[in-house]
């Protein structure tokens, strides 16, 4: 990029993954806060059916509130995105437009969650172009996509997770008898939860076997695989923030404690983004310095172990022992500003703004190629 140029951002949101909403909301705030003067931004929508759209950078739209789930418009012209291996840019077209060209895109900020987004496959396609991204590469994305390979990875890196077992279509088809007892043997209650999930959809805490076939059925709706958990009773959940530094290392963010689900028997969908009273997050988290240490520690180590980049957050589970377990890693984590990732920054002294910032930075210096 020469200095006189002024970098181009395509920022790309919506997708075809059930958490198309939350990525409109995350993107109606990034949206607001780059910076225009440094950056241009080019907003691209991915439609629910995997139409690629021109998107005016008009966030009131974009907001998630009760009662409005915002959209890409799929009924948009869809543009045409080429790839420049020589500027190693993507360029982004209006078929028929005169001149057609809306320009070469030096960087491009997926803020996608979920399939098809945030698991490795339109990382590849950047990949694959020589192109510039933000967040976590093709094998990171895709394992922290997967809680089954995400528990296989970091049990083999000694991290704490809890215990599971997968239900995958042909044992749920052909064995039930035996998911049945492997389900039994974790122990009541459960969760029962889609492997490539995430903003909470699909997932159903069941109390006993009577309420297991419908669980399954219910996260099969969004993957074909089924993870089962023990639930952590009585556990408190704390979250982690990940970032890298411009030199490549990483920091751990103050952590940050779910306090109260208000109504809901768990953070599901609507606890996590309805701003519902009685859901309540404590940042930093009221846990003493040693734990929070530790949290730190292990949020380090989880980003490692998948082979993270840029951001990530990791979310425990902390039981009576007062030991922590790895529930998750989520490598483009829930990023509007009332986002827990978002809000512990802030409180480690990175605003909103300079997180943006700093995660354009970190893309458009790093190499292209395999790292
Ligand atoms: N094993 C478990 N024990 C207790 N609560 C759980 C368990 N697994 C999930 N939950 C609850 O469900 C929420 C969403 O589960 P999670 O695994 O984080 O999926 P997602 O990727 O959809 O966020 C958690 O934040 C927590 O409140
Ligand atoms: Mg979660």
């Amino acid at each position: 990029m020469s200095p006189a140029h002024k970098p181009r951002i395509a920022v790309v949101f919506g997708g075809r993954s059930s958490e198309h909403a939350v990525s409109c909301a995350t993107a109606a705030s990034v949206l607001a806060v780059i910076d225009r003067d440094r950056y241009d931004v080019v907003p691209i929508g991915i439609s629910h059916d995997g139409k690629w759209v021109l998107e005016s950078a008009e966030p009131a739209r974009l907001q998630l509130t009760a009662g409005h789930l915002p959209a890409v418009d799929g009924a948009a012209a869809a543009v045409v995105v080429s790839n420049d291996p020589a500027r190693h840019a993507i360029t982004v077209a209006e078929p028929g437009a005169t001149p057609p060209e809306l320009g070469a895109v030096d960087v491009v900020f997926p803020l996608l969650h979920g399939p098809w987004g945030e698991d490795g496959t339109i990382q590849g396609l950047f990949e694959i172009g020589g192109i510039r991204y933000v967040g976590s590469g093709v094998l990171a994305s895709a394992v922290g996509m997967d809680k089954h390979y995400m528990k296989i990875v970091f049990a083999a890196a000694g991290l704490p997770i809890t215990p599971y077992a997968v239900v995958k279509p042909r044992e749920w088809e052909d064995d039930r008898g035996a998911v049945r007892e492997a389900v039994a043997a974790l122990g009541y209650p459960v969760f029962v939860k889609p492997a490539r999930g995430g903003s909470s959809l699909g997932i159903t805490k069941v109390y006993d076997v009577d309420g297991l076939d419908d669980a399954v059925e219910h996260a099969r709706g969004y993957d074909p695989k089924v993870l089962v958990e023990p639930s952590a009773e009585g556990s408190r959940e704390i979250e982690c923030g990940v970032l890298q530094r411009l030199d490549g290392d990483a920091d751990a963010s103050k952590v940050a404690e779910i306090t109260g689900y208000g109504e809901h028997e768990f953070y599901d969908f609507d606890a996590k983004y309805l701003g519902e009273e009685g859901v309540t997050l404590q940042v930093p988290a009221d846990i003493p310095d040693e734990l929070a240490e530790e949290i730190q520690r292990l949020a380090l180590l989880a980003f490692e172990a998948i082979g993270c980049e840029g951001l990530a957050r990791v979310d425990f589970f902390v039981g009576h022992d007062g030991a922590p377990v790895i529930n998750e890693i989520n490598t483009m984590p829930g990023f509007t500003p009332s986002s827990m990732f978002p809000r512990m920054w802030a409180e480690s002294g990175v605003s909103y703004p300079e997180l943006v910032d700093r995660l354009i930075t970190l893309a458009s210096e790093r190499p292209t190629g395999l790292r």
